[in-house]
């Protein structure tokens, strides 16, 4: 059992408690959040509440955190958990700019703890058999994304949420949503190139905006055309085509209730065949890869490298999304 605490608890931190509480690799010992009223749950749950993460780091019975926190404060928070020798799960993203993953990667790796990210998507049954594909050459060369994740659920929002200022979300739904598809499109091709975004506010009272689109390059080649809006009901889609034949995902509900997938797939000369998947935690599962890495049982599934060519692309979605112009993704020369 990984002895954790929960930071955050609002719509997220509060599915992770409750997931973590019915796993038996997971123990939720402490909760923190720094609005008050969130003690009410910690309660409920029978877990002490604290409102400060510090209290938390020097606890010794805490051996790691699971960061549920506004996307600003997830560099420093990680970097603080590093140092006190913490492991972190940390929601996505990871950092809003190249030079904060690089600080978080450097202090997990000084530490020598484990750091996961909230990339539930990559635990999808459908998703793992997508790219068990691509990687056994069933799908030949990968050529392009197409995936698409919308959502209707920030609509009710107070104006003032911090899901909506300039600083937490640039780019309107990328942080939101696009950011699983952008993760996605980096397990699929490895780093990226450049990026050329649009974000438009249409549908909604969203001022910073509503409706993405993004075409990703990558350096290895390969397309990536990536939607998120977030004044439709929810959508979730997410296609690999290749050379020898093509295979798409279409998720049934959002990742907070999963109620399974339909994978489609069609070789070179074949017929699209569909076929429906059952519900399973994706979320809880990706939790769990994170205690068996912390816990020294296998390595944690998503590589630190695709962690900050993630951040590295985002950032660069940010950019584009602001000049209007294609955009260079900086990373390492290679
Ligand atoms: N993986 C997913 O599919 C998924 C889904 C939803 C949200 N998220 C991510 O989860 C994170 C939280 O999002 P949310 O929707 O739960 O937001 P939220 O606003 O509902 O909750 C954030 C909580 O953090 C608390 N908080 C703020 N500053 C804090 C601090 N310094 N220390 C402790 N607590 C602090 C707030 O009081 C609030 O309760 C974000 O990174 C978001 O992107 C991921």
């Amino acid at each position: 059992m990984l002895n954790i605490a929960v930071i955050g608890l609002g719509w997220w931190g509060r599915i992770i408690v409750d997931l973590a509480r019915g796993s038996d690799k997971l123990r939720v010992v402490r909760v923190a959040d720094v609005n008050p009223q969130a003690q009410a749950f910690a309660a409920e749950r029978g877990v002490p509440f604290s409102s400060s993460l510090d209290e938390i780091l020097s606890d010794p019975a805490v051996q790691a955190v699971v960061l549920c926190t506004p996307h600003t404060l997830h560099t420093g928070q990680i970097v603080a958990a590093a140092r006190a020798g913490k492991h972190v799960f940390c929601e996505k993203p990871l950092s809003m700019t190249r030079r904060d993953v690089l600080r978080a990667v450097a202090a997990v790796q000084e530490a020598g703890v484990t750091l996961a990210v909230g990339h539930e998507k990559r635990f999808e049954p459908p998703i793992i058999e997508l790219m068990r594909l691509l990687k056994s050459g069933a799908l030949g060369t990968p050529l392009q994304v197409e995936a698409n994740f919308s959502q209707d659920k920030f609509l009710t929002l107070d104006k003032d949420n911090w899901r909506l200022s300039g600083a937490e979300a640039p780019a309107g739904p990328m942080t939101a949503t696009g950011i699983h598809l952008l993760d996605l499109s980096i397990g699929v091709f490895g780093e990226a190139d450049t990026v050329f975004t649009s974000v438009k506010q249409l549908g909604s009272a969203l001022t910073n905006g509503d409706t993405l689109a993004a075409l990703v390059t990558f350096k290895r080649g390969g397309h990536a055309l990536i939607t998120a809006i977030l004044a439709t009901p929810f959508a979730g889609r997410f296609a690999v085509y290749g050379s020898k034949g093509w295979a798409e995902v279409r998720d049934k509900t959002h990742p907070e209730a999963p109620e399974g997938w339909t994978l489609t797939t069609c070789f070179s000369g074949g017929r699209a065949q569909s076929v429906d998947m059952p519900p399973a935690p994706a979320v809880l599962h990706n939790l769990e890869a994170f205690a068996d890495a912390a816990l020294g049982r296998a390595p944690y599934p998503v590589p630190r490298e695709q962690m900050i060519a993630n951040v590295s692309a985002l950032e660069a979605i940010f950019r584009s999304a602001a000049s209007g112009i294609v955009e260079k993704v900086e990373g390492d020369g290679r």
